[in-house]
């Protein structure tokens, strides 16, 4: 028994950790099978605690309070924010900082892969709107803080961005309350959250209920005590110890990192080599693929692989499914425009493939894959292990085993 287990939940997500809170994300094969557009069933979930139970005559009831260093204070309701300011929608993956951590412990555990990716479309209005609407007073806001409506131990969960970025527009930032247009699913913060594309998923506050504007970044506990990428000097328990680690504002962790993964052929897949050549001489090939994302709007610029532990690099084939939606638009006011067809800024993950003969394959031992964005920031061959073991983007590795 859990507080929410009235929840809905689809059986295809794996648990990640205990029974609660609820933290689960779809097995890699069935995640990419989805392609681009992840429904909602199988989107990742990371919970801190228990869900808020609202139901829907709740939600119509539902405030968002917008208050502190404005010149002009308001609560929203959902519907007046629907009709007092253009409603968008946008195609944004969300990718927790936590992901990849399993490989950081890889020699200790072997539980496979926890990654925690997935796209869809968010429906919502841009919190820059709201920002202009209610009038931050110059020189003195800085920040602003969002809260949700989960109660957790050391209250609501809450976090912050600067003042400077979430005023603007182009970085796209939501309130949101619709998921592939859908009303939210209470995993997924109904009856509205923010959307922070380009940023880990854990300054994409669910259940809002309160945004201030401030000097200073959100006191929230969690704030704080996570999402943070610590030197690699620093053990466990010394970061536990000592608080000031936490509160060096350089450590925090915003936007993504680069990172790319192999999902096929995925760990523990069996692969059937046959090098015999067809009558036109010709022997068979495999596709090898799988995603890769960049962060702050910066697009992958190229994905590499490795089929000889590093020594060299064959580029891939990249896809980018973002820029089909440029083109469609909505009239209905649910779903908002499709508003991606000014933007050049990159909000979400692309699909790469490489090409390999199956002679080429039996040789290997070992598949690897890098990318690098646009601001030139590319993977490394070494691990940044810290503390918190979160933003891990060395090389992606899977090793082929031989049976014959
Ligand atoms: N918002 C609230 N109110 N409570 C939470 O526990 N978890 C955060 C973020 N927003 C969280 C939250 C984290 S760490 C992540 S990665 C994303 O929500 C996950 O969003 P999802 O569950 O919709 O995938």
């Amino acid at each position: 028994e859990t507080p929410d287990n009235w929840v809905n939940r689809n059986p295809e997500l794996v648990r990640l950790t205990g029974k609660h809170p609820f933290n689960s994300e779809a097995r890699l094969g069935v995640l990419f099978a989805c392609g681009f557009l992840t429904p909602a069933h199988l989107h990742f979930v990371r919970n801190h605690g228990a869900v808020p139970q609202v139901n829907h005559k709740m939600s119509a009831n539902w405030t968002i309070r917008v208050h502190g260093l404005v010149e002009r204070e308001v609560t929203f309701t959902l519907q007046e924010l629907q009709e007092n300011f253009p409603v968008v929608t946008l195609p944004v993956t969300l990718v927790c900082a936590g992901n990849r951590r399993k490989e950081q412990n890889v020699v200790h555990k072997t539980l496979g892969f926890s990654w925690g990716a997935a796209g869809a479309l968010w429906t919502g209005v841009y919190l820059a709107d709201v920002l202009d609407h209610v009038r931050p007073i110059r020189r003195q806001a800085k920040y602003v803080i969002f809260e949700g409506g989960d109660n957790l131990p050391n209250g609501p969960y809450g976090t912050s961005q600067r003042l400077s970025w979430a005023s603007n527009k182009d970085k796209g930032m939501l309130i949101s309350w619709a998921m592939n247009g859908l009303p939210l699913e209470p995993d997924h913060g109904f009856p509205v959250r923010v959307i922070v594309p380009g940023q880990i998923g854990g300054r994409s506050v669910k259940w809002l209920r309160r945004i201030e504007i401030s000097d200073c970044e959100s006191q929230h506990h969690l704030h704080f005590w996570d999402n943070k990428m610590l030197p690699t000097q620093v053990m466990p328990d010394q970061a536990r110890a000592e608080k000031h680690w936490w509160y060096d504002p350089r450590y925090i962790i915003t936007e993504l990192n680069v990172n790319s993964v192999i999902a096929k052929p995925d760990h523990n897949e069996k692969l059937y080599i046959d090098k015999t050549p067809d009558e036109n001489g010709t022997i068979a090939s495999y596709l090898i693929r799988g995603y890769a994302y960049a962060g702050g709007g910066r697009r992958v610029t190229r994905v590499e692989v490795s089929l000889d532990h590093g020594e060299t690099w064959t580029l891939g084939n990249i896809e980018y499914p973002e820029d089909r939606f440029r083109e469609v638009r909505h009239q209905d006011s649910f779903y908002g425009t499709l508003d991606a067809t000014e933007r050049d800024t990159s909000f979400c993950w692309c699909f790469w493939s490489f090409d390999v003969s199956h002679d080429v394959l039996a040789s290997c031992d070992a598949l690897m894959v890098r990318a690098m964005d646009e601001g030139l920031a590319f993977q490394q061959r070494d691990m940044y292990w810290h503390a918190l073991g979160m933003m891990n983007n060395w090389w992606f590795r899977v090793a082929i085993h031989r049976t014959v």
